[in-house]
């Protein structure tokens, strides 16, 4: 990531940091727990240490955290973490909050860590950083550690009406996102290449999984887990974000 568009990228998340909830993760929240609640069965619930890079609002430290005894939150934007430290303040757990590039905090940590979340946050990086972060982050995972991601993807196919037709009448709610900040342009996670670049740096899949984003109509209300676990289960394959834990390879 160039220092330029760390720093447009760190305007953003600071200006967009009070609202983000509300107009990001509670929209997406049914088919979050959806997808990720798969993902927890497969995470330890006595765990040492979580790595959340690209922590935002702390919301994977808030859903998987409670299963590790120390959880450290790292993020560039002082805005997205003062969120975080609110949303983690209840949490009987050893919090520790690191305003950092991701790049640059793990190039000088020698912690361990078992689980690494790294959530809507590595699309952001271009390829050589990529690369980077992720040998790091295999340095940093001790044995038999896991890394959870979820991350938007280029995609082949259009959008399926169904899912459309879902996401309708939510979509100009959630323009205000747009117009509270604009974000850098950034280019969405290219899978092959992923896929080569995790190999390379030693990881082999433990769980993979794609679903097409399905907002939340009723605030989350019945209707809305039986209608989005109804399409996402007709129309996940191909879709827009990709959920995937990784582990060491050998
Ligand atoms: C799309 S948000 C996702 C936040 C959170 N992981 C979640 O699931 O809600 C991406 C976050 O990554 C942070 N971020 C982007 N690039 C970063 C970098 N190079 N170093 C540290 N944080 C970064 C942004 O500030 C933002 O909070």
């Amino acid at each position: 990531m160039s220092e330029v568009h760390a720093s447009q990228d760190r305007q953003h998340h600071d200006l967009v940091a009070p609202y983000y909830d509300e107009l990001v993760n509670e929209p997406r929240k049914v088919l979050s727990d959806r997808v990720f609640g798969r993902i927890a069965k497969l995470l330890p619930t006595n765990g040492g240490r979580m790595l959340d890079l690209g922590a935002g609002t702390g919301q994977m430290a808030v859903r998987f955290g409670s299963g590790y005894r120390e959880i450290v939150l790292v993020d560039h934007s002082e805005g997205m973490l003062r969120r975080a430290k609110e949303n983690t303040a209840r949490m009987e757990r050893v919090v520790t909050i690191v305003q950092a590039d991701a790049l640059k905090f793990l190039e000088c940590t020698d912690r361990r860590f078992d689980l690494i979340a790294a959530v809507g946050f590595l699309h952001h990086l271009e390829s050589p950083e990529l690369r980077a972060v992720l040998a790091h982050m295999r340095r940093v995972l001790s044995p038999g550690g896991q890394v959870v991601i979820a991350e938007p993807v280029q995609v082949t196919a259009s959008e399926p009406l169904l899912v459309r037709a879902w996401n309708r009448p939510t979509i100009p709610k959630l323009r205000r996102y747009v117009d509270l900040a604009p974000a850098p342009e950034e280019e969405l996670l290219h899978l092959d290449r992923f896929r080569v670049a995790a190999k390379d740096a030693g990881y082999s899949f433990q769980f993979e999984r794609r679903a097409w984003e399905l907002y939340a109509r009723f605030r989350g209300s019945p209707i809305d887990r039986i209608g989005i676990a109804l399409i996402d289960t007709l129309c996940h394959s191909n879709g827009f974000v990709w959920f995937a834990v990784m582990k060491g390879s050998g």
